[in-house]
Protein backbone atom coordinates (compact mmCIF):
# COMPACT_ATOMS: atom_id res chain seq x y z
CA UNK A 1 0.00 0.00 0.00
CA UNK A 2 1.60 3.49 -1.24
CA UNK A 3 0.92 5.30 2.17
CA UNK A 4 1.52 8.48 0.54
CA UNK A 5 -1.42 8.21 -0.95
CA UNK A 6 -3.60 9.03 2.56
CA UNK A 7 -1.76 11.75 4.03
CA UNK A 8 -2.45 15.37 3.91
CA UNK A 9 -5.04 16.77 1.83
CA UNK A 10 -5.25 13.17 0.57
CA UNK A 11 -6.69 11.59 3.99
CA UNK A 12 -10.23 12.92 3.02
CA UNK A 13 -10.47 11.78 -0.30
CA UNK A 14 -9.35 8.44 1.04
CA UNK A 15 -11.91 8.12 3.78
CA UNK A 16 -14.40 9.10 1.20
CA UNK A 17 -13.34 6.27 -0.78
CA UNK A 18 -13.19 3.50 2.13
CA UNK A 19 -16.88 4.94 2.93
CA UNK A 20 -18.12 4.27 -0.89
CA UNK A 21 -16.49 0.63 -0.87
CA UNK A 22 -16.79 -0.07 2.68
CA UNK A 23 -18.97 -3.50 2.31
CA UNK A 24 -17.43 -5.46 5.53
CA UNK A 25 -20.53 -6.27 7.40
CA UNK A 26 -21.93 -8.19 3.87
CA UNK A 27 -18.47 -9.55 4.19
CA UNK A 28 -18.79 -10.67 7.58
CA UNK A 29 -21.83 -11.93 7.67
CA UNK A 30 -21.12 -13.80 4.55
CA UNK A 31 -18.24 -15.73 6.15
CA UNK A 32 -20.24 -16.27 9.31
CA UNK A 33 -23.46 -17.90 7.41
CA UNK A 34 -20.95 -20.36 5.09
CA UNK A 35 -19.85 -22.48 8.10
CA UNK A 36 -20.15 -23.22 11.76
CA UNK A 37 -18.13 -21.03 14.21
CA UNK A 38 -18.90 -22.28 17.71
CA UNK A 39 -16.28 -25.54 17.82
CA UNK A 40 -13.33 -23.49 15.77
CA UNK A 41 -10.41 -23.48 18.41
CA UNK A 42 -7.86 -21.69 15.48
CA UNK A 43 -8.19 -19.13 12.91
CA UNK A 44 -5.18 -17.82 10.44
CA UNK A 45 -5.52 -14.75 8.47
CA UNK A 46 -3.53 -14.28 5.72
CA UNK A 47 -2.29 -10.37 4.82
CA UNK A 48 -4.98 -9.52 8.06
CA UNK A 49 -4.34 -5.73 7.23
CA UNK A 50 -5.86 -3.91 10.24
CA UNK A 51 -7.77 -6.81 11.21
CA UNK A 52 -11.85 -5.66 11.75
CA UNK A 53 -13.39 -9.10 9.92
CA UNK A 54 -11.36 -10.83 12.39
CA UNK A 55 -11.99 -9.33 15.51
CA UNK A 56 -15.33 -10.04 14.79
CA UNK A 57 -14.87 -13.79 13.89
CA UNK A 58 -12.97 -14.05 17.08
CA UNK A 59 -16.34 -12.64 19.01
CA UNK A 60 -18.32 -15.09 16.94
CA UNK A 61 -15.97 -17.96 17.61
CA UNK A 62 -15.38 -18.28 21.42
CA UNK A 63 -13.34 -21.12 21.43
CA UNK A 64 -11.32 -19.82 19.08
CA UNK A 65 -7.80 -18.02 19.52
CA UNK A 66 -6.41 -15.95 16.04
CA UNK A 67 -2.54 -16.48 14.16
CA UNK A 68 -1.74 -13.17 12.04
CA UNK A 69 0.38 -12.56 9.32
CA UNK A 70 1.10 -9.55 7.08
CA UNK A 71 4.45 -8.60 5.41
CA UNK A 72 3.46 -4.91 6.51
CA UNK A 73 5.28 -4.14 9.73
CA UNK A 74 2.38 -1.11 9.86
CA UNK A 75 -0.22 -3.61 9.35
CA UNK A 76 1.48 -5.86 12.15
CA UNK A 77 1.60 -2.30 14.28
CA UNK A 78 -1.92 -1.47 13.46
CA UNK A 79 -3.49 -5.04 14.34
CA UNK A 80 -1.85 -5.30 17.44
CA UNK A 81 -3.14 -1.65 18.33
CA UNK A 82 -6.09 -2.46 17.34
CA UNK A 83 -7.11 -5.92 18.92
CA UNK A 84 -5.88 -4.44 22.17
CA UNK A 85 -8.57 -1.96 21.99
CA UNK A 86 -10.53 -4.56 21.31
CA UNK A 87 -9.60 -6.29 24.18
CA UNK A 88 -8.79 -9.49 22.03
CA UNK A 89 -5.36 -9.31 22.85
CA UNK A 90 -4.86 -12.13 25.24
CA UNK A 91 -6.52 -14.31 22.17
CA UNK A 92 -3.91 -13.59 19.44
CA UNK A 93 -1.44 -16.14 19.57
CA UNK A 94 0.91 -14.92 16.86
CA UNK A 95 1.42 -12.04 14.90
CA UNK A 96 4.28 -12.76 11.67
CA UNK A 97 5.48 -10.29 9.70
CA UNK A 98 6.02 -12.32 7.03
CA UNK A 99 4.42 -13.53 2.96
CA UNK A 100 2.14 -16.40 3.09
CA UNK A 101 5.21 -17.53 0.84
CA UNK A 102 7.58 -17.53 3.39
CA UNK A 103 5.26 -18.14 6.50
CA UNK A 104 6.42 -21.55 8.34
CA UNK A 105 3.76 -23.07 11.12
CA UNK A 106 4.14 -26.32 13.35
CA UNK A 107 0.28 -26.30 13.40
CA UNK A 108 -3.05 -26.83 11.44
CA UNK A 109 -5.82 -24.56 11.65
CA UNK A 110 -9.68 -24.65 11.74
CA UNK A 111 -10.02 -21.56 9.66
CA UNK A 112 -7.93 -19.96 7.39
CA UNK A 113 -8.97 -16.14 5.74
CA UNK A 114 -7.59 -14.07 3.12
CA UNK A 115 -9.32 -10.99 2.62
CA UNK A 116 -8.50 -9.05 -0.76
CA UNK A 117 -5.12 -10.60 -0.15
CA UNK A 118 -4.51 -13.20 -2.02
CA UNK A 119 -3.66 -11.45 -4.84
CA UNK A 120 -0.18 -11.66 -3.73
CA UNK A 121 0.05 -14.91 -3.65
CA UNK A 122 -1.57 -15.91 -7.27
CA UNK A 123 -2.16 -19.47 -8.57
CA UNK A 124 0.64 -21.38 -8.62
CA UNK A 125 -0.36 -25.08 -7.48
CA UNK A 126 2.86 -24.99 -4.26
CA UNK A 127 0.61 -22.34 -2.37
CA UNK A 128 -2.86 -23.90 -3.38
CA UNK A 129 -1.49 -26.96 -1.61
CA UNK A 130 0.63 -24.76 1.29
CA UNK A 131 -3.16 -23.38 2.03
CA UNK A 132 -4.82 -26.89 1.68
CA UNK A 133 -1.82 -28.36 4.42
CA UNK A 134 -2.51 -25.44 6.68
CA UNK A 135 -6.23 -26.73 6.87
CA UNK A 136 -7.25 -29.26 9.88
CA UNK A 137 -8.86 -32.01 8.70
CA UNK A 138 -12.65 -30.83 9.22
CA UNK A 139 -10.94 -27.08 7.93
CA UNK A 140 -12.47 -24.48 5.98
CA UNK A 141 -10.52 -21.34 4.35
CA UNK A 142 -12.10 -18.17 2.94
CA UNK A 143 -10.89 -16.29 0.20
CA UNK A 144 -12.04 -13.29 -0.64
CA UNK A 145 -11.07 -11.76 -4.34
CA UNK A 146 -12.86 -9.08 -6.74
CA UNK A 147 -15.80 -10.53 -8.73
CA UNK A 148 -15.03 -10.29 -12.96
CA UNK A 149 -17.77 -8.04 -12.98
CA UNK A 150 -16.95 -5.78 -10.13
CA UNK A 151 -15.97 -1.98 -10.93
CA UNK A 152 -12.59 -2.50 -8.81
CA UNK A 153 -11.90 -5.02 -10.86
CA UNK A 154 -12.14 -2.84 -13.96
CA UNK A 155 -10.35 0.10 -12.46
CA UNK A 156 -7.34 -2.35 -11.06
CA UNK A 157 -7.23 -3.83 -14.87
CA UNK A 158 -7.11 -0.05 -16.36
CA UNK A 159 -5.06 1.67 -14.06
CA UNK A 160 -3.01 -0.59 -11.71
CA UNK A 161 0.60 -0.49 -12.04
CA UNK A 162 0.88 -4.05 -10.57
CA UNK A 163 -0.55 -6.96 -12.63
CA UNK A 164 -1.22 -9.32 -9.69
CA UNK A 165 -4.11 -6.65 -8.92
CA UNK A 166 -6.52 -7.84 -11.52
CA UNK A 167 -6.77 -11.77 -9.65
CA UNK A 168 -10.48 -12.42 -9.78
CA UNK A 169 -12.26 -15.48 -8.26
CA UNK A 170 -13.14 -16.99 -11.07
CA UNK A 171 -8.78 -17.28 -11.42
CA UNK A 172 -8.93 -18.75 -8.20
CA UNK A 173 -11.90 -21.56 -8.68
CA UNK A 174 -10.07 -22.73 -12.10
CA UNK A 175 -6.48 -22.93 -10.07
CA UNK A 176 -8.38 -25.39 -7.79
CA UNK A 177 -10.28 -27.26 -9.84
CA UNK A 178 -7.51 -27.92 -11.88
CA UNK A 179 -5.67 -28.96 -9.04
CA UNK A 180 -8.93 -31.65 -8.58
CA UNK A 181 -9.58 -29.61 -5.10
CA UNK A 182 -13.73 -28.97 -4.74
CA UNK A 183 -14.26 -25.44 -3.93
CA UNK A 184 -17.49 -23.44 -4.05
CA UNK A 185 -17.57 -19.47 -4.99
CA UNK A 186 -20.66 -17.06 -4.10
CA UNK A 187 -20.79 -13.83 -5.27
CA UNK A 188 -22.21 -10.44 -3.72
CA UNK A 189 -22.84 -6.68 -5.08
CA UNK A 190 -23.13 -3.75 -3.30
CA UNK A 191 -24.38 -1.61 -6.13
CA UNK A 192 -22.96 2.13 -6.07
CA UNK A 193 -25.39 4.61 -6.47
CA UNK A 194 -25.32 7.08 -9.73
CA UNK A 195 -25.37 10.22 -6.52
CA UNK A 196 -22.63 8.35 -4.92
CA UNK A 197 -20.66 8.25 -7.87
CA UNK A 198 -21.20 11.89 -9.79
CA UNK A 199 -21.77 15.42 -7.80
CA UNK A 200 -23.40 18.04 -10.32
CA UNK A 201 -22.09 16.12 -13.11
CA UNK A 202 -18.60 15.87 -11.54
CA UNK A 203 -16.74 12.69 -10.43
CA UNK A 204 -17.14 12.61 -6.75
CA UNK A 205 -14.30 12.49 -4.47
CA UNK A 206 -15.41 9.36 -3.49
CA UNK A 207 -15.14 7.98 -7.11
CA UNK A 208 -11.71 9.80 -7.83
CA UNK A 209 -10.06 8.38 -4.78
CA UNK A 210 -11.24 5.11 -5.71
CA UNK A 211 -9.46 5.54 -9.26
CA UNK A 212 -6.29 6.84 -7.20
CA UNK A 213 -6.33 4.03 -4.84
CA UNK A 214 -6.32 1.18 -7.62
CA UNK A 215 -3.65 3.19 -9.54
CA UNK A 216 -1.76 3.02 -6.50
CA UNK A 217 -1.02 7.75 -7.35
CA UNK A 218 -2.46 10.67 -6.05
CA UNK A 219 -5.50 11.51 -7.42
CA UNK A 220 -4.18 14.76 -8.58
CA UNK A 221 -2.15 13.25 -11.00
CA UNK A 222 -4.87 11.96 -13.04
CA UNK A 223 -4.74 13.60 -16.77
CA UNK A 224 -7.83 15.27 -18.15
CA UNK A 225 -8.21 11.84 -20.36
CA UNK A 226 -7.76 9.67 -17.82
CA UNK A 227 -10.07 11.71 -15.11
CA UNK A 228 -12.70 11.28 -18.78
CA UNK A 229 -11.70 7.46 -18.67
CA UNK A 230 -12.33 6.98 -15.20
CA UNK A 231 -16.49 8.52 -16.31
CA UNK A 232 -16.86 6.27 -19.20
CA UNK A 233 -15.95 3.10 -16.92
CA UNK A 234 -17.94 4.24 -14.58
CA UNK A 235 -21.19 5.15 -17.03
CA UNK A 236 -20.70 1.63 -19.14
CA UNK A 237 -20.53 -0.41 -15.97
CA UNK A 238 -23.79 1.31 -14.61
CA UNK A 239 -26.45 -1.52 -14.42
CA UNK A 240 -30.62 -0.79 -13.19
CA UNK A 241 -29.29 -1.22 -10.02
CA UNK A 242 -26.33 1.15 -10.08
CA UNK A 243 -22.72 0.25 -10.24
CA UNK A 244 -21.52 -3.25 -9.51
CA UNK A 245 -18.63 -3.58 -6.64
CA UNK A 246 -18.75 -7.54 -6.53
CA UNK A 247 -16.83 -9.82 -4.87
CA UNK A 248 -16.38 -13.58 -4.27
CA UNK A 249 -16.54 -15.89 -1.13
CA UNK A 250 -14.40 -18.66 -2.15
CA UNK A 251 -15.12 -21.69 0.48
CA UNK A 252 -12.41 -24.64 0.34
CA UNK A 253 -12.96 -27.20 2.91
CA UNK A 254 -10.65 -30.01 3.36
CA UNK A 255 -12.76 -32.98 4.18
CA UNK A 256 -14.43 -31.93 1.04
CA UNK A 257 -11.33 -32.85 -1.57
C1 LIG B 1 -5.77 -5.00 0.25
S1 LIG B 1 -4.99 -5.35 1.78
C2 LIG B 1 -6.27 -6.26 2.62
C3 LIG B 1 -6.18 -6.10 4.11
C4 LIG B 1 -7.32 -6.75 4.90
N1 LIG B 1 -7.36 -8.19 4.73
C5 LIG B 1 -8.64 -6.13 4.52
O1 LIG B 1 -9.48 -6.83 3.92
O2 LIG B 1 -8.85 -4.96 4.83
C6 LIG B 1 -3.84 -6.62 1.34
C7 LIG B 1 -2.91 -7.05 2.47
O3 LIG B 1 -2.10 -8.13 2.01
C8 LIG B 1 -0.79 -7.96 2.52
N2 LIG B 1 0.15 -8.72 1.67
C9 LIG B 1 0.93 -8.26 0.66
N3 LIG B 1 1.66 -9.26 0.15
C10 LIG B 1 1.35 -10.38 0.84
C11 LIG B 1 1.78 -11.76 0.78
N4 LIG B 1 2.65 -12.16 -0.12
N5 LIG B 1 1.30 -12.62 1.69
C12 LIG B 1 0.36 -12.21 2.60
N6 LIG B 1 -0.11 -10.93 2.69
C13 LIG B 1 0.38 -10.04 1.81
C14 LIG B 1 -0.60 -6.44 2.49
O4 LIG B 1 0.45 -6.02 3.35
C15 LIG B 1 -1.96 -5.93 2.93
O5 LIG B 1 -2.06 -5.77 4.32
Amino acid sequence: MNNTLYQGSHRRLFEEFLKLVDDSDAQLAAILNSSSWEEVRSILTIGGGQGIIEASLLRNAPHANIWYLDPSSEQCDAFRQFMKNELLYSRVKDISQTTFQDFTASQTFDRIVSLFSWFYIGTDEQWLSKLIDLLSPSGTAFLMLPNIDSIEHIFYREFSPDKRMTLIGDEIVKAFRDQKFTVTQDTYTKWLLPGELFKGGQLSDGSLAFAAFAAERPFDTFSKAEVEKISELLKSSQKSQGVPLSWDLISISKNSL
